[in-house]
C-alpha cells in the first residue's frame, strides 16, 4: 500500500502532482509521503499490539530528522548504529523516545555518549565489547543495560551482503558459545544483562526465519535466566521485506504470528527495529531525462539520478520499479492498462505499442552506474520525468558525493501540501569540510 498513484495520466504523491514538485525543487529529488510512512508504522503497531511492543525505527534506513520526528511523534523509539545516528535520534525524538544501540564497532566515545544520554539498551556484538561497556559504565558509576546480540546460525535468507544470521558473518555472538560469555558477567558491577537481540538480515520475505530465530531465543533466554540474569527484553530486530516488484512481501501480521508466541512464553518486553518496512515504499526518487543514445544494440536513457543518489541497484543488483511521471499519450484512457503502481513491474507498458527495453543510467563515470537494466519503458525524451519507486529506505541514507555530485533534495508531502525537508547540496557544501579552502 502506498500513496503514489496516477491521476489523469500524471503521477501524484498523495494529492500533489509530482511535476509540481520537480518544478519547485528541481531533480533529482526524493519525495516522501507522510500517509504512507504512518500507514506502515501503524501496520506494525497493529499486528504486534497484543505484546505492546517498543518499535524502534531503524534510523539507518532514512535518517532525515523530519521523517524521524514523525516516527517519534507516533510512538516510535529508534534503533541506531553509530554516535551520529544516536545524535539524529535524539534530535528527532521526544525526550522519552527509547534508543537501542547496535553495531559491531562502538568506540569508547560512542559508548560514553550513549550512557550519558540514557541509552535504553546496547545490543552487544562481541565479548570484548561487552567487557569494554562494563568497564566504562562501572567507571561512570553506572550499570549499562545490555542485550546480547546472538547470531542464530540460520540458512541463507537474503542477499549475501545483508544476511546477518548465517555462520561466519561479523555480527553478533555465536550461538554455540554465547552462554560462556554471559556466564562471565553475572553480577557484573557495570552491566545489567537484561535482553537478547537478534537481527536476522534485510530484507527478509518470509516469516519462517523469524519462527526459527524466536524459538532459539526462547531457549537462550531461559538459559540466561538459569545463570542468574534477569532477562526482561527480547529484541527481534528488523528486516521485514517490502514490495519492490508486486506482491512479494508479507504483511506485518505474518511476522507477528511467529514472534508473539516467543514473547508470551518468555514474558519479555518485545522490541522491534523496522526500517525498510516503514519508509521503503514511502519514498520515490524523481529524475529528469537528459539524453538518449544507442550503442552495442542497447538503448540508453541517461537521466540525472545516479548511483551516488541510489546505490542499491549497483551494490546489490536490486530491482526498483521505474515509471514515467507522465504516462504516454492515450495510455490513461486505455481501460486495460492498470494505472496502479502496485501492479506488475512492466504491465502498463510492456504490451503497449512502442514500448522498448532500455538501460536507465546516470551521469557517474562508471559502467556500473545504473538504476535499471533492460527495462520495458515507453519512448522517453529529453526533459521527461521518471519516478524510481521504493526508494525511501537506503536511498538517501546511502547517498554520497561521488563524482562531486551534490546530494539530492528531499521533499515531504502531506495531503495537498509539500515542503522541503533537506535542501539540495551546493558546490560550496562539497568543499565545506576541507579546511582552509576559502583563500
Ligand atoms: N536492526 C539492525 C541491527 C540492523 O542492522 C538493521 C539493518 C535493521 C534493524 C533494519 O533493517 P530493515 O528493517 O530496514 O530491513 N543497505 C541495505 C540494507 C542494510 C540493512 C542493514 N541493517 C539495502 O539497501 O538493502
Amino acid at each position: 500500500m502506498d500513496h503514489f498513484h496516477y491521476r489523469g495520466g500524471v503521477l501524484h504523491c498523495e494529492d500533489v502532482p509530482v511535476p509540481a514538485i520537480a518544478a519547485a525543487y528541481g531533480t533529482p529529488t526524493y519525495v516522501y509521503s507522510t500517509a504512507t510512512l504512518l500507514h506502515h508504522l501503524g501496520e506494525i503497531q497493529k499486528a504486534f499490539a497484543p505484546a505492546k511492543p517498543i518499535i524502534c525505527y531503524s534510523i539507518k534506513a532514512n535518517g532525515n530528522i523530519h521523517l524521524a520526528k514523525l516516527m517519534g511523534q507516533h510512538g516510535a523509539g529508534f534503533d541506531v548504529t553509530s554516535g551520529g545516528e544516536f545524535f539524529r535520534a535524539q534530535k528527532a525524538g521526544p525526550k522519552e523516545a527509547k534508543i537501542v544501540f547496535a553495531g559491531v564497532g562502538k568506540s569508547d566515545a560512542e559508548i560514553k555518549y550513549a550512557l550519558e544520554n540514557d541509552v535504553f539498551l546496547f545490543d552487544v556484538e562481541s565479548e570484548e565489547e561487552l567487557h569494554t561497556i562494563g568497564k566504562i559504565a562501572a567507571g561512570m558509576g553506572r550499570k549499562a543495560p545490555v542485550a546480547l546480540r546472538v547470531n542464530p546460525d540460520l540458512p541463507p535468507k537474503t542477499h549475501v551482503k545483508t544476511d546477518t544470521s548465517v555462520k561466519g558473518v561479523k555480527f553478533g555472538l555465536d550461538i554455540e558459545t554465547v552462554l560462556e560469555v554471559s556466564a562471565k558477567v553475572v553480577n557484573h558491577p557495570g552491566l545489567d544483562l537484561c535482553g537478547l537481540h537478534m537481527h536476522l538480515g534485510s530484507p527478509i520475505l518470509s516469516a519462517e526465519p523469524y519462527r526459527q530465530g524466536a524459538a532459539k531465543a526462547v531457549t537462550l533466554i531461559n538459559a540466561f535466566r538459569r545463570q542468574g540474569h534477569k532477562v526482561t527484553m527480547l529484541n527481534m530486530g528488523g528486516g521485514f521485506g517490502i514490495n519492490y516488484r508486486k506482491d512479494e512481501a508479507k504483511p506485518a501480521s505474518a511476522y507477528a504470528e511467529v514472534i508473539l508466541p516467543a514473547v508470551r512464553e518468555t514474558g519479555c518486553q518485545l522490541i522491534l527495529e523496522p526500517g525498510r518496512f516503514i519508509v521503503g515504499n514511502a519514498g520515490i526518487l524523481v529524475s529528469s531525462v537528459l539524453f538518449k543514445k544507442e550503442t552495442g544494440g542497447k538503448k540508453y536513457v541517461i537521466q540525472d539520478a545516479a548511483m551516488n543518489d541510489l546505490i542499491r541497484p549497483t551494490l546489490y543488483g536490486s530491482y526498483h520499479r521505474i515509471w514515467p511521471v507522465r504516462l504516454p499519450d492515450g495510455s490513461a484512457e486505455r481501460p486495460e492498462v492498470d494505472m496502479s503502481v502496485n501492479t506488475d513491474v512492466a504491465s502498463p507498458f510492456v504490451d503497449m505499442p512502442g514500448t522498448i527495453r532500455q538501460e536507465v543510467v546516470g551521469p557517474v563515470c562508471e559502467s556500473g552506474d545504473f538504476l535499471a537494466k533492460d527495462r520495458p519503458l515507453p519512448p522517453l525524451n529529453r526533459g521527461d520525468l521518471l519516478a524510481v519507486f521504493s526508494a525511501g529506505a537506503y536511498g538517501m541514507s546511502m547517498a554520497s558525493n561521488y563524482n562531486a555530485r551534490c546530494r539530492a533534495a528531499e521533499v515531504l508531502v502531506t495531503g495537498g501540501t509539500h515542503r522541503l525537508i533537506r535542501r539540495r547540496e551546493t558546490f560550496a557544501d562539497l568543499v565545506a569540510c576541507e579546511v582552509d579552502c576559502t583563500g
